[in-house]
């Protein structure tokens, strides 16, 4: 990644932050986007070369900025990393099965989540194919499998599967790539607010390793697609869930009952 330019957006989170320090180390210049300015800033201030932007996803103009003052300062654009979402206690709280949906949550999970992602690729995609840059996208477990909770984060987030697509089949003939990374439950400190340990546990029941992932994972597996040595892979959804989705589910159960003869 030396000198290549990467703007990463939800920057100052838990996945996000994992990222720039990680990019950061491998050479990038990062520049990280974030409603939470403040925690963007410290972020910044400890990562080499590194730029804080104040950024809304529900903003157009806020978006196009980002952009513009990105390519201003650093002179150009190598990746965009669309790694914010709508997320929060609050939120997951009230965002269940459609039946029960919220239109208003609805509307501004879309806002942020798709809308927002491709107002940052349309205004990214001229830049990128300057430098034959590529996308990352940020999805989730969630949009690959159906679940109880969480319809309207997760159908967005399907949504933005489905764009990785369209983007990585447009433009690939001009050099620039796009993919997704589909973390599953990931150790983040908005996550431990979210989810008390018994459905941690759960979830951790169904992983095919002893723990669950960490956002230094995520950031491995973004940092692979973001860069060259990925040259070949485009449109692609990597799942990073320690192989949750891999196999057929209640498996804690059944290592449980043969406990000592496939375990
Ligand atoms: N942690 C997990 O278990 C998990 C699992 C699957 C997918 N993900 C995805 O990983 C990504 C990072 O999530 P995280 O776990 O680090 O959570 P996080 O809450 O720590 O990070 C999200 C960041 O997005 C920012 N953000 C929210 N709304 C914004 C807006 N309108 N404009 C700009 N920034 C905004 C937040 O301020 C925050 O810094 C998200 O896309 C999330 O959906 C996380």
């Amino acid at each position: 990644m030396d000198g290549k330019v990467v703007i990463i957006t939800g920057g100052a989170g838990g996945i996000g932050g994992a990222t720039a320090r990680l990019l950061t180390q491998r050479g990038a210049k990062v520049a990280i986007a974030d409603i939470a300015f403040e925690a963007a800033r410290t972020l910044a201030g400890e990562l080499p070369g590194a730029l804080a932007i104040e950024l809304d996803l529900e903003r157009q103009d806020s978006i196009e900025a980002m952009i513009a003052d990105t390519v201003t300062h650093f002179g150009r654009l190598d990746v965009l990393h669309n790694n914010a979402a709508l997320l929060g206690p609050d939120i997951a709280r009230n965002d269940n099965d459609v039946e029960s949906m919220d239109l208003a949550l609805w509307d501004r999970t879309y806002a942020v989540n798709v809308r927002g992602t491709m107002i940052g690729c349309r205004a990214a995609l001229p830049h990128l194919r300057e430098t034959r840059g590529n996308i990352v996208n940020t999805v989730s477990n969630l949009a690959l499998q159906g679940h109880i909770i969480q319809a309207a984060y997760s159908s967005s987030k399907a949504a933005i599967i489905q764009m990785t697509r369209a983007i990585a089949a447009s433009h690939g003939i001009h050099g620039v790539r796009c993919n997704a990374v589909a973390p599953g439950m990931t150790m983040t400190p908005a996550l431990r607010e979210a989810f008390p340990p018994p459905l941690r546990e759960a979830v951790e029941g169904e992983t095919l390793r002893d723990q669950l992932g960490e956002p230094e994972d995520i950031a491995e597996a973004a940092a692979f697609l973001a860069s060259d040595a990925a040259r070949n892979i485009t449109g692609q959804v990597l799942v990073c869930d320690g192989g949750c989705a891999s196999h057929v589910p209640g498996i804690a159960p059944f290592r449980a009952f043969f406990a000592g003869e496939h375990a």
